[in-house]
């Protein structure tokens, strides 16, 4: 275990990429010490009291303003002591203040292979652009949305069959693999981001940061 893995996790919605993250927990050097979300009914804050890690709710209706609620969920994150903040399927936009007090400590996963694909809908942008391959990327968090360099990404072919539901679920389960693995690997300083570049064991990756295809998804380490 590193002394810097302490990991928080942000959520508004059914948490199947928290869970994710908790389950593989044991296997890397990460330790998820809190778990917050802006929707009181987001069922991720079952899966974390199910997994014994503290959960706090603030309810971003009950704010005024986007700066207002930001500057507390900012406190109340501050409090768990985190080396990294990880957004997953956190639906808010984040104030200026928020990006520029976790850069460099703030990740989110996008299910596409940015910059193709940014906001909602991904997979049926990517039907409907005749793409010949979908997936997903890891990347650090910037002010614009979207847009922050990419750590690692994970890549699969569209077959004819594809909807934007089969896309999905497919999308998903390279998530669950790679999400934990890129959390590892900045927690642990194989990652490391300067000037926008991203390094894996000191050694710049280009623009889509650390590749796996589908087929390697279960199996490399
Ligand atoms: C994930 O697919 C991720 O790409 C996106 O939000 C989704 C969250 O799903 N950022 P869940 O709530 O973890 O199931």
């Amino acid at each position: 275990m590193t002394d810097n893995n302490r990991v928080v996790v942000l959520l508004s919605g059914s948490g199947t990429t928290l869970q994710a993250i908790l389950d593989q927990q044991n296997q890397y050097s990460y330790q998820v010490v809190g778990v917050l979300s802006n929707r009181p009914e987001a069922y991720g804050l079952e899966r974390a009291l199910h997994a014994g890690v503290d959960t706090q709710c603030l309810d971003h209706k009950l704010y005024s303003s986007r700066e207002q609620f930001d500057l507390e969920l900012m406190e109340h994150i501050d409090r768990y002591n985190p080396d990294l903040i990880v957004l997953a399927g956190y639906m808010r936009i984040l104030s200026s203040a928020f990006v520029e007090h976790y850069q460099g400590k703030l990740i989110n996963i996008h299910p596409s292979l940015l910059p193709k694909h940014k906001g909602l809908n991904t997979y049926q942008s990517a039907l409907d652009a005749g793409d010949k391959e979908h997936g997903t990327s890891v990347h650090f968090v910037t002010e614009e949305l979207d847009s922050g360099s990419v750590v690692m990404q994970a890549a699969l072919e569209i077959t004819p069959s594809d909807t934007a539901k089969t896309l999905e679920q497919r999308v998903k389960v390279m998530e669950h693999h790679l999400y934990p693995k890129a959390i590892d690997w900045i927690v642990s300083g194989r990652i490391d981001i300067k000037d926008d570049v991203i390094s894996l064991d000191n050694k710049p990756l280009g623009p889509q940061g650390y590749r796996i295809a589908e087929q390697n998804i279960v199996t490399e380490h």
